[in-house]
């Protein structure tokens, strides 16, 4: 099958290791594949927070991530929302799609709402999902390489498919998830590795940085080190990390660490993440900034012509 793989990130800070094996690893090996659109999603910052923030400064650094990762921009299409005023576009027809009872019901929205405590719940919201929709299906996307919280909008984004070609005439694929294993690295407080928990290691970080936050990892006060997910995750967390880097075994690596203790364990990780990120940050550091942001003109110029094209077809269907 000839996919058209589409995902996406919101530029709302640094992404760290948690997205690095989570995702990204498998972005970069899809590249070589597939057709592939990395979408920064700036409109989307604005459904949970009253403010884009410095966006100009979240957005500069996903692309040093993104690049230094090995996101190839000869090969996959870069690009952001704000620059596509036709994939936006599609959001109006896109809208009319979809029940009320529909946008209220998708659990990953309530979850956020839950989540954004005390501010009130604007309308984009409870609509961003259609939006999402927009940006997987003004490329015709069939592949969308996501974490498990993202299935909700995929199913969004199928419906919107099916109804479309229903009323109007076949024009969209109906697009499938690629599920990533998010929960494969947590973060060094057991929980989800998330940069608004600041338990995360961000690709970014300097070396000794990474070392003060790998200090501050929870552990236990177990001397022999052993790999046991049930009974100790925060050790089976830190060897499941150094594994990843590494290409080892965790249980070969506890092995080897025996009666050394925390302290042992977070000199062996801190090794690891900070050999493995070495060339990632070299790569990071050697890009300039006028060079993230050419390959982002480019890959807008690229989507844009996409999006036109499929906006004409979308009004044509729709005989406007
Ligand atoms: N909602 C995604 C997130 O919060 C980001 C995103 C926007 C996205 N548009 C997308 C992901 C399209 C995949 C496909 O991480």
């Amino acid at each position: 099958m000839q996919h058209i793989v589409l995902t996406g990130d919101r530029p709302t800070g640094p992404l760290h290791l948690g997205h690095y094996f989570g995702s990204l690893a498998n972005r970069v090996a899809l590249q070589d594949t597939y057709p592939m659109y990395v979408l920064i999603a700036d409109y989307q910052v604005i459904t949970d927070r009253d403010r884009p923030g410095d966006i100009q400064r979240n957005v500069t650094g996903l692309l040093l991530d993104y690049l230094a990762v090995g996101l190839d921009p000869a090969k996959v299409t870069i690009f952001r929302h704000s620059a596509i005023p036709e994939l936006n576009q599609l959001m109006l027809p896109f809208l009319s799609l979809v029940s009320v009872a529909e946008l209220s019901r998708n659990p990953t929205v309530k979850d956020e709402i839950t989540h954004s405590s005390q501010r009130a719940v604007n309308g984009l919201m409870f609509t961003y999902p259609v939006h999402q929709a927009a940006d997987i299906l003004f490329c015709k996307g069939t592949l969308v390489p996501v974490g498990r919280d993202q299935l909700p909008h995929v199913e969004m984004t199928r419906l919107v498919a099916r109804r479309f070609n229903e009323r109007y005439g076949e024009v969209f694929p109906e697009p499938e998830a690629m599920l990533s294993d998010g929960s494969l690295v947590k973060g060094l407080d057991g929980g989800k590795m998330s940069k608004s928990r600041g338990n995360a290691i961000p690709l970014s970080a300097g070396e000794d940085e990474t070392a003060a936050l790998i200090r501050k990892a929870r552990t236990d006060s177990e001397r022999l080190i052993t790999f046991d997910e049930q009974a100790r995750p925060e050790v089976a967390n830190l060897l499941t990390l150094a594994s990843l880097c590494l290409g080892r075994p965790p249980r070969e690596l506890a092995d080897e660490i025996g009666y050394g203790g925390a302290a042992a364990l977070k000199r062996l990780v801190t090794d690891a993440v900070n050999d493995f990120l070495r060339p990632i940050r070299r790569r990071r550091r050697e890009r300039t900034e006028e060079e993230v942001h050419a390959a982002l003109a480019e890959g807008n110029r690229r989507a844009r012509e996409r999006a036109i094209t499929t906006l004409d077809e979308v009004r044509a269907a729709m005989k406007f």
